[in-house]
């Protein structure tokens, strides 16, 4: 059994709507299949806009209909040493990936995808949802759904995990 846990960034600008959904949906799929002890999960922003903050209240709302609890993550933004501790680094969207890449030192640009990448859907990039109503949140977490569904597969098969 690998000892050393693999490591999950999820990224979006204010890490308030779209990162702590997929945090917290991706940590849920992760439970599911039993293998919490093997990968780890956290959520930031390419902004300093909501750090030290709560999800979105509509984030929240739309993650408790389904039977998630994002509520006590909290704001935070993405840091230099995240290149380095993190094995995947996962972006909501194109803009987010791009930000990412100016970053991330090259050596360890291979870490950085998108999120949508993993999954199934049409869409590319989950839609920023904070200027739109409940719809646009429900989309996210029916997006995160899948793409968590995808991410866990691939991480699965790459690194051999049992439970
Ligand atoms: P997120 O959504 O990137 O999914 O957390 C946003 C949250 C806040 C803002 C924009 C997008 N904002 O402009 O404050």
């Amino acid at each position: 059994m690998n000892s050393k846990p693999v490591k999950v960034l999820m990224v979006c600008l204010g890490n308030i709507c779209r990162s702590p959904t997929a945090e917290g949906v991706f940590r849920a799929t992760v439970e599911k299949a039993n293998l919490q002890h093997a990968i780890q999960v956290d959520s930031v922003g390419t902004s300093d806009w909501h750090v030290g903050e709560a999800p979105d209240s509509r984030s929240i709302k739309a993650a408790a209909k389904q039977g998630y609890d994002i509520s006590l993550q909290r704001g935070r933004q993405v840091q230099d040493a995240d290149f380095n501790d993190f094995d995947y680094i996962v972006a909501m969207d194109q803009q987010n990936l791009r930000d990412l890449q100016q970053r991330c030192p090259p050596a360890l640009q291979h870490k950085l995808s998108l999120f949508l990448q993993h999954g199934t859907s049409i869409y590319q990039e989950v839609p920023d949802p904070y200027n739109s109503g409940n719809a646009a949140f429900e989309l996210v977490l029916e997006l995160a759904e899948d793409a968590s569904t995808g991410l866990l597969q691939k991480l699965l098969v790459q690194h051999s995990l049992s439970r």
